[in-house]
């Protein structure tokens, strides 16, 4: 079974290994750890069998007006199975009344977002591979 929870507190960075697939210059387990701390808000999948996180969703925002979806990810082998939509679903139920919420999706996910009220828009980026793994 799943369990979903909306708060890092309790969460060790040993339960955060296999995150950030692909990336040339991941962030360790410890560093997700501070930046789930860090975020304003956050919805992690917990395996109830070992307690493990398999997915988890983030979320930076002013509480007024605006918030900003930064990371969305499911470990490979627990994906479509539905946790990476509840994930999100539970993170846009929390965002529920802005005036605006952003995120930059990856390639094809456009309609993965788009069940989520979600609609295309072009935006301008920066990305800093030495700052990758947040070191
Ligand atoms: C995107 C992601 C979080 C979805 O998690 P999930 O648990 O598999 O999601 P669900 O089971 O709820 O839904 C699966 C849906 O994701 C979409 N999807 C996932 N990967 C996709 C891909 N590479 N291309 C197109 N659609 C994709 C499909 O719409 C799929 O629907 P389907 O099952 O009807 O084919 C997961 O694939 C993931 O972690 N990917 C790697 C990291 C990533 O890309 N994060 C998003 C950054 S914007």
């Amino acid at each position: 079974m799943i369990d979903y929870v909306d708060s890092p507190h309790g969460i060790t960075a040993e339960r955060l290994a296999g995150f950030f697939v692909g990336w040339p210059n991941p962030p360790t387990p410890e560093t997700h750890l501070r930046l789930l701390h860090e975020s304003d808000h956050v919805v992690l999948a917990i395996d109830s069998e070992n307690g493990h996180v398999v997915g988890f969703v983030t979320a930076i925002s002013d509480g007024v007006l605006s918030a900003y979806i930064p990371l969305l990810e499911v470990l490979p082998e627990c994906q479509k199975r539905g946790i990476g939509g509840e994930l999100m679903r539970k993170m846009m139920a929390k965002l529920d009344g802005l005036y605006m919420i952003d995120l930059v999706r990856a390639e094809n996910l456009g309609p993965f977002y788009e069940r989520f009220g979600l609609i295309p828009a072009d935006a301008m980026v920066i990305r800093n591979f030495a700052r990758q793994s947040g070191q």
